[in-house]
């Protein structure tokens, strides 16, 4: 059902109105430090429903828990000592949890997909934090984009995407990470990584002083990266160009001649605060093709070249 999507700022009367809509079971896209989140109430499944719905997501797909505080997570989860060592280190910050669920905790069982996980974090952003704290309730947010589309990393692209299909966008400006949150699993005896995202795996392993068991090594479930094509512009994607083709924009990185560069210094926290922004800007000049040039895969390079890597992956459908 078409809805008059309404601008709202960070102010109190932005939280107060965002609160209400998320009481009254509707959807609030809101910045976190890694990408705009598209927020319903975690323990209402109506609301939940609702996400899949604007999102146009496969149901399968579960979401993650965005709460104000490492204690009010421990009312949700199951908290190993490994759990204590990621929150007092990285949260909060770019960093998501899964771990088993507690019995009764009282959220939809939409949000895990009846999984006996939960994916939980404390974002970062004082938007973010300011909204959690106004709400004072679990709040389920997958990126705010059509599902396999470009995350967005400021309030317009979120509208460019979902206006009229959701209640509200909390306008905070860009997101100064960029890229998604990290995803570590601590469910089971050896700690894995489920996502590259925003905070780097090496930084997670030096915490842990252990290394952590890579996504998909024997592991059938997915998180989002695991479907080929995701964060997807329309134009398709060539990787590792070194120059433009006839019809292409080259997205640069480096001292190199392009269209837009991720970083000219060959930063990585820029390059990953840039990408998505830079992507959605290419795709608009509608070009036959991006070309992108290579980016080192370390640290957050790895997470920059796995969301390029499912840019320029088959399409499905297509
Ligand atoms: O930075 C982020 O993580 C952003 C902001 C808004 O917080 N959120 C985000 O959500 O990227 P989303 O839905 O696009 O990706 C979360 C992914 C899910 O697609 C799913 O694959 C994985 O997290 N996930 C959620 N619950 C899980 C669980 N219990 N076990 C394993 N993976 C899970
Ligand atoms: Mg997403």
């Amino acid at each position: 059902m078409p809805t008059t999507t309404e601008m709202l700022s960070p102010d109190a009367t932005g939280y107060a109105r965002a609160a209400e809509i998320l009481g009254a079971g509707r959807l609030v896209a809101f910045p976190t430090e890694t990408v705009y989140g598209l927020g319903g109430d975690a323990r209402n499944g109506r609301a939940v429903a609702r996400i899949f719905e604007a999102k146009g997501r496969p149901r399968f797909n579960p979401l993650i828990v965005h709460v104000d505080s490492a204690a009010t997570a421990r009312g949700y989860v199951d908290w190993p000592r490994a759990a204590d060592v990621l929150a007092g280190a990285f949260w909060p910050g770019p960093l998501t949890l899964v771990l088993p669920l507690k019995a009764g905790a009282g959220l939809s069982p939409l949000v895990t997909a009846e999984l006996p996980t939960l994916a939980i974090r404390v974002p970062a952003h004082p938007v973010a934090r300011q909204l959690l704290r106004t709400f004072g309730g679990p709040v389920a947010a997958p990126s705010a984009n059509p599902s396999g589309r470009i995350s967005p990393t400021t309030a317009q692209h979120v509208l460019a995407g979902l206006s009229g299909r959701i209640a509200a966008v909390l306008d905070g400006g860009p997101c100064v990470v960029g890229l998604e949150s990290t995803i570590v699993s601590l469910a089971d005896e050896t700690p894995r990584l489920l996502r590259p995202g925003g905070l780097p795996a090496e930084a997670v392993e030096a915490a842990l002083g252990q290394p952590l068991l890579q996504p998909g090594a024997g592991d059938p479930l997915t998180a989002p990266g695991q479907l080929a094509s995701h964060y997807a512009p329309d134009a398709p994607v060539r990787l590792n160009a070194t120059a433009r083709l006839p019809g292409e924009v080259l997205l640069g990185f480096g001292p190199v001649d392009c269209d837009l560069n991720l970083s000219e210094t060959g930063d990585l926290a820029e390059a990953a605060a840039n990408l998505f922004d830079h992507l959605h800007a290419l795709d608009a000049r509608g070009a036959t093709r991006i070309a992108v040039a290579p980016v080192p895969d370390q640290g957050l390079g790895r997470a920059i070249n796995d969301r390029l890597r499912r840019a320029a992956a088959p399409r499905e459908g297509a």
